[in-house]
């Protein structure tokens, strides 16, 4: 599949670094070009073969976008990019306040369905927002793929990305309509609360196991 990703941090690496294991071809969208340039040059290096370009955020012919960026800057990311308007959209995003550590939308909603009113016309999967970006470098964590959680109201969009996810050696779990996003957007949230107490450094992983 061709796969726009928007941003060039953690998590675009990590999920790019799947998706060329996968045979996928990558388009990264970087506000900085040297920033995206200097992503692919290290996808690059993971493998030759990679289909990696970069190209400013615009718009893009990808089925397929996934939006890499702070949860707090989907509006700036509205306006900079043209064509969401029937495309399947990953919301990747974890919606935490920084300063509190708690949730940004009200108890009950989620950030991906804030994400799906910002956006019409675009089919807004959840996904990913539980892989912490070093476990998607490495690919496993002691040995064991990671699971990938999903959710959304398009069964299409959602099918689209299960198969992505799958045929880039990870498992998707469908996990409902987009509302379950809360209870994803929670784990999430404890996942990130815990790293201290647990010692992984952010190489631990949420799966389901037996
Ligand atoms: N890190 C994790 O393990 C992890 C796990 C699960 C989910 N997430 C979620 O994944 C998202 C990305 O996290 P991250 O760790 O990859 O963050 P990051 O390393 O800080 O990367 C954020 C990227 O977004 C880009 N960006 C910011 N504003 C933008 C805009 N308006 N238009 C285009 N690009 C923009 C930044 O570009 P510049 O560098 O040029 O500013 C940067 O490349 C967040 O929503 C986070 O909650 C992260």
């Amino acid at each position: 599949m061709k796969v726009t990703i928007i941003g060039n941090g953690n998590m675009a690496k990590g999920i790019a670094t799947r998706l060329i294991g996968g045979g996928h071809e990558v388009i990264i969208h970087a506000k900085d070009e040297t920033k995206g340039n200097e992503l692919a040059e290290q996808l690059k290096q993971v493998s030759g073969d990679a289909a990696v370009s970069v190209a400013p955020v615009g718009s893009s012919a990808s089925d397929i976008v996934i939006v890499a960026t702070p949860y707090g800057e989907i509006a700036n990311v509205a306006q900079a990019y043209n064509g969401f308007e029937g495309k399947v959209v990953v919301d990747i995003t974890n919606p935490v306040d920084f300063n509190t550590f708690q949730l940004i939308p009200e108890p009950g909603k989620s950030g991906a369905e804030e994400i799906a009113n910002q956006l019409p016309g675009a089919k807004i999967v959840k996904a990913f927002n539980t892989t912490f970006a070093g476990t998607l470098v490495s690919g496993t964590v002691e040995g064991q793929e990671l699971d990938v959680f999903v959710a959304s109201n398009d069964q299409d969009a959602k099918d689209k990305v299960i198969e992505l996810v799958k045929t880039s050696g990870m498992r998707p779990i469908d996990v409902g309509p987009l509302s379950e996003s809360r209870h994803l957007e929670g784990f999430g949230l404890i996942q990130m609360k815990i790293q201290d107490q647990i010692g992984t450094n952010w190489m631990s992983a949420l799966k389901f196991i037996g």
